[in-house]
């Protein structure tokens, strides 16, 4: 049975929006990742131009708003998390002047901006930080950070045993014997929110964006900022809010205040949050009504492709979402993890900072075929969507980068250890046979990450948009149904009961998605048209590890005269 997605998708009637429905219930976010996106100046970097080159391709994919990476100037000690100036744009990527043209252009194409905001840390080279170093002991400019003597008989042991998140003490030692607190990279001084002027800074920081039409922002470290100001040692069994730089109660006062800014403009402004939080109600709590808008669905992203706990995570995020009355969101991956290609294609399908390693066993095609029923799962699902760019691809994982070319602290401060997260971060193949596969206008350049597979081309945008099979073709379409809503624009879901190898669930009148975890071939309910699949079907049946979207046929009048699908009714 085949079925051309694309031309069914042509046939659907454009749902009927509630013009006051806000955007960001149901939008298509793509990750823009600048330095690995499209370099237009040949230096090997990608950058603003080369964003704005190709705004139409990501026009054309479907999405409705970009998320980019810190664009902001740089020492790159963490890839750009490491902020200089918040107010302007990296040399390497562009001027200010291009980056409010890039959120103008992007937005007549459809496209809204979503930025990056870092309140956590600074970088060590930002002026705070470099006044903070040369004023003394207990000055206004020392408490900005957390600044703190050491223990010992000389100071010479770290007021505390928290370890920073990258390895290593989360402490380090200045001239005059002091210590300062960085829960990252030692280049990343972590901010005292107990200072007025940091929550002013940032609310101004905040404005300044939305002032040049910027959607949004995404808070990094969301659940970090503030800290017990004892700095106690941390606790195996801390209540939650309890937990002396995770979570803590008064951070959400900061983000009311946010929220005022954001909703104080004419369309107001969307805040999203990077809230690592296993706990599914203590995530919520940040999505409450004078909150945050949205935040990444971690544990989808983390969760093994397995039937059970994949539909224990979606029960989950809907069920904490719904009484705050805030949609879940979708994610299967991001710049900081391995490429759910490769992830998919491992026997321990999961997710784990702490477990992650390469060289594991991994059946790329295997993967590949998850990847493809992840997508179109989680563009079924009630809520908003993320895609890191490249995830439209397929690319997986880039392994074997050679030690000397690796750049992140995750791997340098490891000693090596954790592989860190250059594998997800290689440059796009847009074209051609080899690399740089069209990234880059110079064919000799050194790339910033100087290792792009030279099996890529195949994965190129140009090799996929010629392919109807390929992952670009399966994005292009799902997107465009998805858009249309055939499930009816906000509905929710009901789940169906396809026996432990089968997600499946209804949404809104006659929409059907079914999943097959399993070995046996599923045999399709009767009475339905096939909008599109995964994979092809085998003798009408779904195979092992494919998604199928179905339409009731007698809903089918609703959406289409016409036989532009596949009908399945016998
Ligand atoms: C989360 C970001 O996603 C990650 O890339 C970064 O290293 C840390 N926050 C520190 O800013």
């Amino acid at each position: 049975m085949e079925t051309d997605a694309t031309e069914a998708a042509a046939e659907l009637p454009e749902p009927e929006r509630a013009a006051e429905r806000p955007w960001w219930r149901d939008a298509v976010v793509y990750q823009v990742y600048i330095r690995s996106f499209a370099d237009a100046n040949g230096d090997g970097t990608g950058d603003l131009a080369g964003v704005r080159a190709h705004l139409p391709y990501l026009a054309a994919l479907g999405v409705d708003a970009l998320w980019f990476n810190p664009w902001y100037p740089s020492p790159l000690a963490d890839a750009g998390y490491d902020i200089v100036d918040y107010r302007s744009i990296e040399p390497a990527f562009g001027t200010l002047s291009e980056a409010e043209q890039l959120i103008a252009e992007a937005r007549a194409l459809g496209l809204r901006t979503i930025v990056d905001i870092v309140p956590n840390h600074v970088s060590s080279q930002h002026p705070w930080f470099t006044e903070a170093l040369v004023a003394p002991a207990g000055s206004a400019a020392r408490r900005r950070f957390w600044f703190r003597p050491g223990k010992g008989a000389e100071g010479e042991l770290p007021p505390n045993e928290w370890q920073s998140i990258f390895g290593g003490p989360a402490w380090t030692r200045v001239a005059d014997g002091e210590w300062y607190l960085h829960l990252f990279a030692p280049e990343q001084p972590d901010l005292n929110w107990e200072r007025l002027e940091v929550w002013e800074e940032h609310e101004d920081i905040l404005r300044f964006w939305f002032d040049r039409g910027v959607a949004g922002v995404r808070i990094d470290s969301a659940a970090l900022l503030v800290k017990d100001p004892e700095l106690p040692e941390e606790l195996p069994d801390a209540a939650p809010g309890e937990h002396p730089f995770t979570d803590r109660d008064s951070l959400h006062d900061v983000y009311r205040r946010w929220r005022a800014v954001a909703d104080s403009y004419v369309e107001p402004r969307v805040l999203v949050g990077e809230v690592w939080l296993p706990d599914a109600e203590r995530l919520a709590r940040y999505l409450r009504p004078d909150e945050l808008h949205t935040a990444f669905n971690f544990d989808f992203l983390a969760c093994p492709w397995e039937p059970g706990p994949m539909r224990t995570s979606i029960e989950s995020a809907l069920a904490s979402h719904a009484p705050v009355d805030a949609p879940a969101t979708w994610v299967l991956s991001n710049h900081d993890v391995t490429r759910s290609v490769t992830r998919y294609g491992r026997a321990d399908t999961g997710f784990a900072f702490e477990t992650k390693r390469e060289g594991t066993p991994t059946d790329l095609l295997r993967g590949k075929r998850r990847a493809r029923a992840a997508a179109l799962l989680a563009m079924a699902l009630p809520g908003s969507m993320y895609i890191y760019q490249g995830e439209e691809l397929g690319l997986p994982e880039v392994e074997n980068i050679p030690p000397e070319k690796r750049q992140d602290p995750m791997w340098l401060r490891s000693g090596g250890v954790d592989p860190g997260r250059d594998g997800c971060r290689v440059a796009l193949p847009w074209s051609g046979t080899k690399p740089p596969y069209g990234f880059s206008p110079s064919h000799n350049v050194r790339l910033w990450l100087d290792h792009q597979p030279d099996d890529w081309a195949p994965l190129s945008v140009e090799a996929q948009t010629a392919d109807p099979g390929s992952m670009l073709s399966l994005y292009r379409a799902g997107l465009r149904i998805r858009h249309l809503a055939p499930w009816g624009v906000g509905s929710q879901l009901s789940w169906l009961d396809y026996g432990d190898d089968v997600i499946a669930f209804e949404r809104g009148e006659g929409f059907l998605c079914i999943v097959n975890f399993g070995s046996q071939p599923l045999e399709l309910p009767e009475g339905v048209d096939v909008l599109m699949g995964s994979a092809e079907l085998v003798g009408d049946k779904l195979s092992q590890d494919t998604t199928v979207w179905l339409i009731q046929t007698t809903d089918r009048a609703a959406f289409d005269p016409e036989q532009t699908r596949t009908q399945h009714s016998s």
